[in-house]
């Protein structure tokens, strides 16, 4: 079956269930300015579903171009895209699970006929606090239609964690089917008040391949090893954030998202989304540009490739941006970046080879989207016109980059290399771990916002998992390092400064100054001084001061010239009565580009999830904010 087979059948099964079919919205959001791109199907939902209304109906089904700036790391194992289609189908408070997960199985088992002994179901495990409590109704419901279809589907442990925090004991796959999970079972688009949410129900297609034990001891649905592909998720969206928490609504709505590059990928027998009919024929192109095999390069043909479909799709939208410095365009001049870059790895020398990709795409998608055939003088061009931007400095940069390589890469190096090579802060990271050395991120956004450029872009959070759409959590991961830093130096003494940081919107990693393993005991008391941080509210106030007031402050920073004069300081403490901060008793006060929350009461509950060495005298700190 190849790619428009597979999203018609979807479409037509679906509508023969009374959905109204609707067109793919734009991914570049229309009237939101909480994401730069589209991230799903619900995305462009979120006025209906909060209305319980939608002009077409109150079931719709489509599918929609998708791009998810914080899978750009994870491109390279054969799974992941930043930009895929999303097949979508919902209810706008009309039916519910029951009808939801029958049809989505029958759409598998009986249109895909995809093996159901090789699905495995997972659910919500219920909320810390007891609020909201286990979905057993999917669990009788799951338990139901497995049997319908001769799988006898027994409830495995439960657990609340991932990966290494998973279930801890070998489960038995042959009768264990449907396991609940905490946080991976919950989906909400944000975290503002008025978002909506719900608990969910994934489901995982067993690939057969042997579980690795990098990823953990004992394999379950949710392990990165990869022997279990997430391919669908309903979910179950009847909560809507307030001030003081999630509250029912009074219409329940279901919100279905499912990877149609991933369930053609299982479809085909295929190990890999790259060896399906979205990508065989650009993959061969790349394969006769560069002289090389995939199979030899997976993981550089996978970035060129995915890279290229997804600014061939950014500019070539209706609305579309073409490569600039800010916002949406920012993205895509990274993107081409690294494929240019990669594509050179591979030895592509021919000029102007971006767009023969880019035209492979246009072709592969004329039926489903013929705006990227409207509009490809358009993409064309711009791919041109940046290619011969980047490779007149390419070049030079490299070799500026090689100069500068024989230690650790300061924030002022690593802005000369942006502004000067045009290098984004990734590329310079990517030549700097294949040397083995680090990058001060902190320090190149600094120096960025100190150029006032990219003004949306410019955190070191944004740019490291590019998070544009989950922006708000690496903005409280941002803030909770800072409260990390504070209570460390309160643990373990003044000499801990921070050598590091990297900010995803799952984690934190920190890395800094101390030359013992932290004991147990400290471990513990640095999380409880940043969850008292937490738990005291504190207003988080932003000021520009010279670099002396600063230091005079007694915030933390690097002092050397590198920041410039005026620099901006963030502090966490309780106010004076006049309003303004208080600076002595501030828990803490750290100089950086930002951004940061408005207040520490809202970043949940901080865990510090490993404590390991990171470099002789550093150690680092993985730790995360639980909802
Ligand atoms: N909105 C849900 C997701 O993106 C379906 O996973």
């Amino acid at each position: 079956m190849n790619a428009n087979e597979l999203r018609q059948k979807y479409l037509d099964f679906f509508k023969a269930q009374g959905h109204a079919v609707i067109p793919s919205a734009s991914l570049i959001p229309e009237n939101d300015s909480t994401l730069l791109f589209t991230n799903s199907g619900m995305f462009p939902l979120v006025p209906y579903l909060l209305s319980g209304s939608h002009p077409a109906g109150v079931r719709l089904v489509d599918s929609q171009k998708s791009f998810r700036t914080e899978d750009i790391d994870e491109v390279g194992d054969s799974r992941h895209n930043t930009f895929f289609e999303m097949l979508g189908n919902w209810s706008l408070g009309d039916y519910f699970k029951e009808e939801q997960l029958s049809w989505w199985f029958e759409f598998l088992f009986v249109e895909l006929k995809i093996d159901p002994s090789r699905i495995y179901q997972t659910v919500y495990a219920g909320s810390e606090d007891g609020k909201i409590s286990k979905d057993n109704e999917a669990v009788a419901i799951l338990q139901k239609i497995f049997a319908k279809y001769g799988i006898n589907a027994s409830e495995g442990p439960m657990t609340v964690g991932k990966g290494a925090l998973g279930s801890g004991q070998q489960l038995d796959f042959s009768s264990q089917r449907i396991f609940a999970y905490r946080d991976k079972n919950w989906w909400q688009r944000g975290d503002a008040v008025g978002e909506l949410g719900g608990p969910d129900s994934e489901t995982f297609y067993d690939t057969g391949k042997e579980h690795n034990k990098a990823f953990g001891e004992f394999c379950h649905p949710n392990c990165d090893c990869g022997r279990f592909l997430e391919i669908g998720n309903s979910v179950f969206m009847q909560y809507q954030k307030f001030a003081d928490g999630w509250k029912e609504l009074a219409n329940k709505n279901v919100d279905f998202g499912g990877g149609l590059e991933r369930i053609l990928m299982v479809l085909n027998n295929q190990d890999s989304i790259f060896k399906t009919d979205l990508f065989t024929r650009a993959i061969v192109r790349i394969e006769e540009l560069s002289g090389k095999k995939y199979e030899d390069n997976k993981r550089a043909f996978e970035v060129v490739a995915d890279h290229l479909k997804a600014a061939t799709f950014i500019v070539g939208d209706d609305r579309g941006v073409p490569p600039s410095n800010t916002d949406q365009g920012y993205i895509v001049r990274r993107l081409l970046r690294r494929a240019i870059r990669y594509g050179r790895q591979l030895g592509i020398v021919q000029e102007k080879w971006l767009k023969e990709i880019a035209s492979v795409f246009v072709e592969d998608y004329q039926s489903a989207y013929p705006e990227l055939t409207k509009n490809h003088d358009f993409i064309f061009e711009e791919f041109d016109k940046e290619e011969e931007k980047f490779n007149r400095t390419l070049e030079k940069g490299i070799i500026e980059f090689n100069k500068l390589a024989s230690a650790d890469i300061n924030g002022q190096d690593a802005f000369r290399l942006y502004q000067s090579y045009g290098f984004p802060l990734e590329i310079t990271e990517e030549l700097a771990a294949e040397k083995g050395i680090k990058v001060d991120q902190e320090g190149f956004a600094a120096e960025l916002a100190k150029h006032q450029e990219l003004s949306r872009t410019a955190s070191a959070g944004k740019f490291k998992g590019g998070l544009a759409d989950s922006s708000e959590e690496t903005t409280k991961l941002h803030t909770a390092a800072h409260l990390l830093l504070a209570a460390l130096r309160q643990v373990l003494g003044e000499h801990v400064t921070q050598k590091g940081s990297n900010i995803t919107a799952e984690r934190l990693r920190f890395d800094f100054s101390h030359n013992e393993k932290m004991t147990p005991e400290q471990i513990a008391k640095a999380e409880e001084l940043v969850n008292g941080a937490i738990a005291a509210k504190l207003p988080v106030t932003c000021e520009e001061l010279s670099l002396g007031e600063a230091k005079e402050r007694g915030a933390m920073g690097v002092f050397d010239s590198k920041y410039g004069e005026r620099v901006k300081v963030y502090t966490a403490s309780q106010l004076l009565s006049d309003g303004t901060p208080d600076f002595k008793s501030a828990f803490s006060q750290e100089i950086c580009g930002g951004p940061h929350v408005n207040n520490t009461g809202i970043l949940g509950k901080f865990k510090i999830q490993k404590e390991e060495s990171s470099s002789a005298g550093v150690r680092r700190i993985k730790a995360v904010l639980e909802a």
